[in-house]
């Protein structure tokens, strides 16, 4: 059958590819150690668990009504955005529950973009943005980092990359894949650069509460009013709560763009479980030590495989600040390897030490590779020696 251009356009993800790719050698009786994952390693809370439960018993089981989430859950994330965000939101008007933050952006990219519309994005970027802009007609305008500040883009290169067709920005810190996090001065002078334009940001902060050491957490839309009105701020249950597998995330900004995307997803979903959406209620609501501990845990893993990454010759590992991932440059080795970039490095080292990574030129930087932490330090130093015998 003949298929749409959009859909011939569209790569598959380059994480799930890898994870698939791992778990199928693994399937052949291959030890593979894996830094693929984009998800906690931890399991959800038990407490999470158990009010999806009551919910099921409760006969929590229809359509959600409305398909934009249920109040309590809208109250629940007003709660949380002004608790954790110092953002105040109208539960009623200002959010909508989405199928995981994944659906939230594309909810939100079809909301404001028209064709032709350009998006900038820094590099390196969270795979599915590119894909996704692409999906709704605009044109991705990137932006690259740089190794020896963290990857984070300056206010300058900000500035250079708008145009008249600028419609949008987006902003995802701590950021997937590069762990770096913006400092809240950083986040005000990139806010600086876009106060009294009509440009749309798009706040991605599914890590926004796991942030390390003495790194403080600035939401972007707490800047100014300028950037609450012209910001959409997305978060999840994924990485916070350990959901991934729950589905369930959300947004919430102006009213106007939050009713064009309950709109869409009016049409195309009908929104998430309503039993999931009981359960991301006690997420929210309840007790968030388990939060601080994985939080500890991730931190401790993070220094740990960033100072090992660091002492193999040839790789430049900027110290993580949030998220789970260190995203290193590689591509030193390149010419003694005779790779040409980071997805054959990746097979190689896939194929060869039994290694799996994420090449990072679906992130738009192909220098470098990200490895996720979310799992035991057991395995980041069995990895880690497999990495450095692959070089060596
Ligand atoms: C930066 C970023 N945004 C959005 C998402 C999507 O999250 P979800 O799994 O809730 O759809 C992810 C997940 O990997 C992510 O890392």
């Amino acid at each position: 059958m003949k298929l749409s251009r959009r859909a011939t356009e569209l790569t598959e993800s380059a994480t799930l590819a890898v994870s698939a790719k791992a778990a199928e050698m693994g399937s052949c009786g291959i030890d593979v150690v894996s830094f693929g994952a984009g998800e906690p390693d931890f399991d959800t809370p038990e407490h999470i668990k158990e009010a999806a439960w009551a919910a099921l018993r409760d006969g929590q089981t229809k359509y959600a009504k409305p398909a934009s989430g249920i109040l309590p859950l809208k109250e629940a994330v007003a709660a949380k955005l002004d608790r954790d965000n110092h953002l105040k939101y109208d539960p009623k008007s200002q959010v909508v529950i989405t199928v995981g933050g994944k659906e939230a952006l594309f909810l939100a990219f079809a909301a404001i973009l028209d064709d032709g519309d350009e998006v900038i994005l820094p590099a390196p970027y969270w795979v599915s943005y590119p894909e996704q802009v692409g999906l709704n007609g605009g044109r991705s305008v990137v932006i690259p980092g740089q190794v020896a500040n963290s990857y984070k883009i300056t206010p300058d290169q900000l500035e250079s990359a708008i145009t008249d067709r600028t419609r949008a920005f987006v902003f995802n810190s701590p950021n997937n894949p590069g762990g770096f996090a913006y400092e809240p001065n950083e986040v005000e002078a990139l806010a600086e650069v876009l106060e009294g334009r009509d440009i749309a940001v798009l706040s991605d902060e599914m890590y926004d509460r796991i942030v390390f050491g003495n790194h403080e957490y600035k939401s972007y839309a707490s800047v100014s009013d300028h950037a609450y009105e012209h910001t959409i701020t997305f978060n999840a249950g994924s990485k916070t709560y350990a959901m991934t597998g729950w589905r369930i995330g959300y947004a919430a900004g102006p009213a106007d763009v939050i009713k064009a995307m309950a709109n869409l997803q009016s049409q195309t979903t009908s929104g998430t479980p309503t039993f999931v959406q009981h359960a991301l209620v006690a997420a929210l609501s309840g007790d968030q030590s388990l939060v601080a501990s994985m939080r500890g845990d991730f931190e401790g893993r993070g220094a740990h495989i960033c100072e090992r990454l660091n002492a193999i010759p040839g790789i430049v590992c900027p110290e993580p600040a949030g998220a789970f991932y260190v995203f290193p440059d590689v591509s030193q080795c390149y010419g003694k390897l005779g790779v040409a970039g980071s997805i054959e490095f990746s097979s190689r080292l896939l194929e060869e030490a039994h290694v799996a990574v994420v090449p990072g030129e679906a992130s738009g930087m192909d220098g470098c590779v990200r490895l996720s932490f979310a799992t035991s330090m057991e395995n980041i130093d069995r990895g880690v020696d497999r990495i450095a015998d692959f070089l060596s």
